[in-house]
């Protein structure tokens, strides 16, 4: 008898096996629900009509038929019951990102239904949603590019005509169609330099540097410009530190936190670097005695165009610190900006320590 039982067992279990694989290979999730429904009936039943039949010789065999199709047309009805709102809830996600494939960014599933299906739909929100702030973001970064690239040319193509009419003579504009043609070219550049950010080919050429040396240079290149406003720039540098990274972007980071501290700073006022090596990490802080930031400014200025009110006018484009956070984020560092308590704008970055 105990034979009898193992063997039941193990051709139940075969036999509940073949069936799952099977199953799995129906093609929609409402046949699969309704297998695994009937599966689930008919399976026991079979086992216990089998052991009857072994053990008795029994002779109920239209009752059992007809307990065998009750219960199977039962866990067809429940197995459709079931698979219903499942399918209904697969057909909106579809549906939602038919639309977003066709560029509809609005689009979005409804977020129901059983746990999984509506954390698949919650994460489809939300990568509908980035992708749509994305898209935001890249259309106002051709906005103001083509903005920015509109004005040198504008004025350049201005002055091209007041020459060819005669009505200046080409000496009195050529100083200031070669400035307009250095902005351009500056904005350009920049641009060039984000895209191979974005891109991620910046192929930084790391090396050990001494960060002094660095910081030196930049408040040497400074110094016409910090003079001219009457700006005091002083390197607070201790006993220097040295770190694994590309010196030259490195350069480029500082020269325009420090070009904005000084353009940021009134007369009589001072811009200070300060550099600090930490076991895990090297800072390097830069700090004026300008009129400073608010809190929102302090995020914001890190965008690609940002300017401040007052700075609108300048000729910055506002990429100076989006660059900045590139190329320090490349590096594995940090780059944030505070309002000093005492007054004045504060930016630092972090640089990871030499292993
Ligand atoms: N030290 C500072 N104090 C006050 N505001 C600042 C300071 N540094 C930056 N900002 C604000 O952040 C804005 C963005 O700076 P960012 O360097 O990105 O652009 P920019 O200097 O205007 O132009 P660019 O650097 O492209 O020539 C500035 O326009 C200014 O409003
Ligand atoms: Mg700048």
């Amino acid at each position: 008898m105990i034979e009898l039982a193992v063997l039941v067992s193990v051709v139940t279990l075969l036999v509940g096996l073949a069936v799952a694989f099977g199953l799995r290979r129906l093609p929609t999730v409402r046949l699969q629900l309704v297998g695994l429904a009937l599966v689930a009936v008919l399976l026991p039943l079979s086992v216990v009509l089998f052991s009857g039949w072994v053990m008795f010789h029994m002779g109920d065999d239209v009752k059992i038929l007809a307990v065998t199709a009750a219960s199977a047309s039962t866990a067809i009805i429940v197995g459709l019951l079931v698979a219903r709102p499942i399918a209904g809830e697969i057909a909106g996600l579809r549906s939602a990102s038919a639309s977003l494939a066709g560029g509809e960014l609005t689009a979005r599933a409804p977020e129901q239904g059983p746990a999984e299906l509506a954390d698949l739909a919650r994460s489809f929100n939300e990568m509908a949603e980035n992708l749509s702030r994305l898209f935001d973001v890249r259309r106002e970064l051709v906005a103001w590019a083509s903005h920015d690239l509109r004005t040198p040319i504008s004025s350049l193509q201005a002055m091209l005509e007041a020459v060819e009419d005669g009505l200046a003579e080409p000496e009195r504009y050529l100083p200031a169609m070669a400035e307009q043609v250095r902005t351009l070219a500056r904005l350009v550049e920049d641009l060039f330099e984000l895209a191979r950010i974005d891109a991620g080919s910046l192929n930084l050429e790391l090396r050990e540097a001494e960060l002094v040396t660095v910081i030196e240079g930049c408040v040497r290149g400074l110094e016409a410009e910090a003079r001219a406003r009457k700006v005091n720039v002083e390197a607070y540098v201790g006993d220097g530190a040295r770190a694994r990274c590309a010196p030259e972007q490195v350069e480029r980071v500082l020269y325009n936190l420090l070009t904005n501290a000084v353009r940021h700073t009134p007369p009589d006022g001072s811009v200070a670097v300060r550099l600090r090596a930490d076991p895990d990490e090297i800072l390097v802080v830069v700090e004026d005695t300008g009129n400073g930031i608010d809190p929102e400014s302090a995020t914001r200025m890190f965008d690609r165009f940002w300017r401040g009110d007052e700075a609108r006018q300048s000729n910055g484009a506002g990429l100076g610190l989006a660059i900045a956070r590139g190329l320090v984020e490349a590096h594995g560092g940090r780059i944030w900006a505070e309002r000093r308590p005492e007054g004045g704008t504060r930016v630092s970055f972090t640089l990871p320590a030499l292993a």
